[in-house]
């Protein structure tokens, strides 16, 4: 069975290349390297000791997906690709909406044409805005607060009337909490350059001395010590919840939401206290003002996507903070 993953050479793109290809699957990649490295692919052969082949090209260019299908027998899809710092979506929205909608619909278009229509999207917990109770399941109502989200909900209303136009599509919308966390190799994983915008990056940049200190956005939460608390699920356990949704739109046709998370809830301070003890390493931080748009707390009930897809979490917080550090520790001795 062959797997076209748009996106494939990103933070968890590339772990979902990992674990497909550890699970049998063909992997054929299609990234325009705006926000990730050829280098990459190269890490993820490595890791499986399997090829993988790889188009740079931008999943708006219709022909480009087209020559892809040609050339390779294609069997399901994982979108991925799209942006998505959400500060960015709301200082340039046309962007977003053309670069997010555009690439899905192209997509989607060319996948008809090839009577490809077996689909996994990348969509975010984000869709949930601020709920009105604690843990989240898939059927609470969806709004969302910037750009990114709302491109993420369209997508999701994009995808459920095309399953109901033609019942043949098999679609699983995957609603991803956190993802930190790296591979345990410290090849593949995520340091972007310059100022981050998620947690863990931060922490990562004060640990290695980068940054200097850590500003911790609000300490006056309704959470139990004041800061944001967030589901943060280990990458390689949200790669894996990817390849147990393709073997269910392998099998069944359907349009269904799943929420990836662990369905643990930690703070801003749970985590930058766990990276400190795990890895031996100080931490400064300084409580700041609330960032525009957070909200007090976020963390699924995971119990749908393990009674539909077999699939849960299962590594924990100790594990995700000592890899996400293993990999930035390893990235020059590549
Ligand atoms: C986590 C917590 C912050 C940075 C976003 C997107 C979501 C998804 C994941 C794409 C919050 C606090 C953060 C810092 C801090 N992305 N924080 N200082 O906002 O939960 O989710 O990233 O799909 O769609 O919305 O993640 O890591 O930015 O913040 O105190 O320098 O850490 O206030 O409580 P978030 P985050």
């Amino acid at each position: 069975m062959k797997i076209l993953v748009t996106g494939g050479t990103g933070f968890i793109g590339s772990h979902t290349c990992v674990e497909l290809l550890d699970a049998g699957y063909e992997v054929v990649i299609i990234d325009n390297l705006s926000n990730s490295k050829k280098e990459v692919v190269s890490y993820i052969e490595r890791i499986t000791g399997k090829k993988v082949s790889f188009y740079e090209n931008d999943v708006c260019d219709k022909d480009a997906l087209r020559k892809i299908f040609n050339e390779n027998n294609i069997d399901a899809v994982i979108h991925f690709a799209g942006y998505k710092a959400v500060g960015e979506s709301v200082l340039k929205p046309l962007m977003y909406y053309r670069n997010n909608l555009d690439s899905t619909l192209s997509l989607l278009e060319v996948m008809d044409e090839f009577k490809v229509k077996k689909i996994a999207f990348s969509s975010s917990a984000t869709v949930y805005g601020k709920p009105n109770s604690l843990p989240i399941r898939e059927d609470f109502p969806l709004s969302t607060t910037n750009p990114y989200g709302t491109t993420k909900l369209i997508i999701e209303g994009i995808l459920r009337d095309l399953y109901n136009s033609d019942n043949d599509w098999s679609i699983a919308i995957l609603r991803y909490f956190n993802p930190i966390g790296a591979h345990s190799s410290g090849l593949i994983g995520e340091n972007p350059n310059g100022i981050p915008n998620n947690l863990m990056p931060y922490i990562i940049k004060v640990a290695t001395g980068e940054l200097d200190c850590l500003g911790v956005f609000g300490n006056d939460y309704d959470t139990h010590d004041g800061t944001g608390v967030r589901d943060y699920i280990h990458v390689v356990d949200l790669a894996k919840g990817h390849v147990k949704a393709i073997k269910k739109i392998l099998k069944d046709n359907g349009c269904d939401a799943y929420n990836l998370g662990t369905g643990k809830g930690y703070s801003v301070l749970d985590l930058v206290n766990t990276f400190k003890k795990v890895n031996d390493v100080d931490i400064k931080y300084q409580i700041k003002e609330r960032r525009k748009g957070d909200i007090d707390a976020c963390y699924a009930d995971p119990s749908y996507a393990y009674e539909k897809l077999g699939w849960k979490a299962l590594k924990d917080i100790n594990e995700m903070c000592k890899d996400a550090y293993n990999y930035v520790k390893k990235e020059d001795r590549k």
